[in-house]
């Protein structure tokens, strides 16, 4: 049977009709707001590279999840940029570290808000790389003894996920044993698992601070070449005992969070990354489209492709669409 018999614009008729057939929808519950944490009290300033976003001290970080549960937007990633950089990153994990200090504000308001702190060093290093460098390029197992160190701090403060972003081989495994070690088992991981060393990352490390003072990270982010080595990456994040994997950045990388999506009978998180926000913010600026229509496909377009969750910095904008 086809046409004349197969007409599928009988379903398309009326809005009530298509809301009715349609496969994907978004809540805000699955969306997660980035938070930028800066040093000091009472801070909001705006992030040039990121329109919309902005770098809150601890106290006004809390009043925004607030306002982001009120949203019902139920879960924030934090980011830190200390006030100091050395060599290790040793300020990430110190017990008034900038992330820790956030992490305890918002969870003294918003005690119901799902805690998610990022765990890197690109942010806390002098040299902008995600580990200890040895001979210029980041050495794994030490930065793992480091990751440890930051996972404990991070949890104590009080956060409910911890998501390590630097693609160190045996990551997940280290702060597994590391929180279970230091009885905190019921803090979760949710890992950065197949995170490509990508272009679209630059207004972010404009933001953080985070750019690498020489090289990239080509010899610890994926090749966006490859899609079998991204499974291989999911898959040993799982054995290690990761509660969530990510596929990162979401739109070039669509077919990525598909295919984990198939094989991988886990909750998937997809980061909506800073560049694919100022590509949109951007075009939405000169009226070359329409900003808040294209924000909602894309983020529907993630959903689609298979992810539980999306990490963006449209969180705010889209949440009250959604309701
Ligand atoms: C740091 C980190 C990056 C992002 C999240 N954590 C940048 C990088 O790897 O250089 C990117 C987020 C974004 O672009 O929105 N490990
Ligand atoms: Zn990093």
């Amino acid at each position: 049977m086809g046409f004349p018999d197969t007409r599928l614009r009988r379903l398309r008729q009326t809005a009530s009709l298509r809301a009715m057939v349609q496969e994907t929808s978004l809540a805000s519950s699955s969306l997660i707001a980035p938070i930028f944490v800066i040093p000091g009290a009472g801070e909001k300033k705006p992030i040039s590279s990121m329109p919309g976003q902005f770098h809150f001290s601890a106290d006004t970080a809390a009043g925004e999840a607030q306002e982001l549960l009120t949203h019902g937007i139920n879960a924030v990633l934090l980011f830190g940029i200390p006030p100091v950089k050395d060599e290790k990153g040793e300020s990430s994990c110190d017990e008034h570290g900038v992330v820790q200090e956030a992490i305890r504000a918002i969870k003294k308001v918003a005690p119901d808000i799902v805690v998610i702190a990022d765990l890197c060093f690109c942010e806390y290093t002098s040299h902008g790389h995600c580990g200890v460098l040895v001979h210029g390029d980041v050495h794994n197992d030490l930065t793992l003894i480091e990751t440890k160190k930051q996972a404990v701090s991070l949890a104590q403060a009080g956060a409910d996920i911890i998501a390590p972003s630097g693609m160190m081989d045996g990551m997940v495994a280290s702060i597994r044993q590391a929180l279970d070690a230091k009885n905190m088992p019921h803090v979760a991981i949710l890992s950065y698992s197949a995170k490509y060393a990508s272009a679209y990352y630059g207004p972010f490390r404009e933001a953080a601070q985070s750019a690498p003072s020489f090289g990239d990270r080509r010899t610890y982010q994926m090749n966006p070449a490859n899609s079998d080595e991204a499974m291989r990456e999911i898959e040993e994040d799982i054995k290690e005992g990761a509660d969530i994997v990510m596929v990162k950045p979401a739109l070039a990388y669509l077919d990525i969070i598909r295919r984990a999506k198939d094989r991988f009978a886990m909750p998937l998180a997809a980061y909506n990354v800073s560049g694919e926000y100022a590509m949109i913010k951007a075009a939405a600026e000169k009226k070359l489209i329409d900003g808040e229509r294209v924000m909602m496909e894309t983020l529907l377009s993630i959903k689609r492709a298979g992810a539980d969750m999306i990490i963006t910095y449209f969180a705010k904008e889209a949440a009250p669409l959604l309701r």
